[in-house]
């Protein structure tokens, strides 16, 4: 069993994820870090549940080989797919994004209209709706695919008119169903948060999973005796990162939203760990 000093290992499909890790750095600063980003096989949002399944099994061995306290599956996708199986398989404490995001939007809405968006993978899991349903019974859930958006995030066209359309175009079944909250159910769609302001308008309240899970983990090390006890300091030492593929383009991209520059991104071959059974 891994101590409290022991870093909380957080994966994703690729990029996107750093949005929570950058909510860890954040709210938890104390604490070590292991990301690991699968940039060779992402996108995992138009793959099916046994695909992201598979390659969440992979990345959890690898993970454990860091010997990592706990595991955050940053990646919307790989929640709503695979949170249940890597629950019920590992000794360890694994949490998602999806269920601390459906607490809070559960108890903000007024109305009980609450969208989310997210990819074709998470939207058709149903799972945002099962998880809002544990928290609010009289809510009404309604889901909109944004497939688009994690290409136009990824681009960096994150205050563009080209952006802003597509989202108005999105948005707008939602808007018919008088949502007063909507749960930005992707990794990348915090980073168009400003966007989404903007276009669904002041009396929408907007969830944002990545800070929600970040607060979710405070609570679950604090819970489990697993907090950090000693600052290692300097951000170099604290976190790690891994990707499946295109390093160089990972580190560029982390750079541009993470609070301090990354020194090395180190590439490895995932599916050297495959699951035994
Ligand atoms: N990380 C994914 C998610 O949050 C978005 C990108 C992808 O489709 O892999 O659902």
């Amino acid at each position: 069993m891994a101590g409290s000093n022991a870093p909380i290992g957080v994966f994703d499909s690729g990029v996107g994820g750093l949005t929570v890790a950058r909510e860890i750095m954040r709210q938890l600063p104390e604490e070590r870090m292991v990301y690991f980003g699968d940039t060779a096989r992402l996108p995992y949002g138009t793959k099916s549940k046994n695909t992201v399944i598979r390659f969440s099994r992979q990345i959890v061995r690898f993970l454990e080989t860091k010997h990592v306290k706990a595991i955050v599956i940053a990646c919307n996708t790989a929640t709503a797919c695979a949170l249940e199986e890597i629950q019920m398989e590992l000794a360890l404490p694994v949490i998602g994004v999806i269920d601390a995001a459906a607490r809070v939007a559960g108890s903000v809405t007024e109305n009980y209209r609450i969208g989310v968006v997210g990819t074709t993978a998470t939207i058709e899991s149903g799972m945002y709706e099962k998880a809002l349903r544990r928290y609010n019974e009289k809510a009404k859930v309604y889901g909109k695919a944004c497939p688009l958006l994690v290409s136009l995030a990824e681009e960096g066209w994150l205050h563009d008119t080209i952006t802003e359309e597509v989202v108005r175009r999105y948005l707008k079944d939602l808007q018919y169903k008088s949502i007063d909250t909507l749960i930005l159910g992707c990794t990348h769609y915090p980073l168009l948060r400003s966007t989404f302001h903007k276009i669904a308008g002041e009396d929408v309240t907007l969830v944002n999973p990545a800070y929600e899970v970040a607060m979710e983990l405070r609570e679950l090390l604090t819970r489990e005796g697993l907090s950090c006890g000693e600052d290692v300091g300097r951000a170099g030492e604290k976190y790690e990162f891994f990707v499946s593929d295109a390093a160089e383009k990972f580190c560029s991209f982390a750079n541009s939203i993470l609070p301090y520059d990354i020194e090395q991104v180190r590439q490895i071959d995932i599916e050297k760990f495959e699951a035994d059974g």
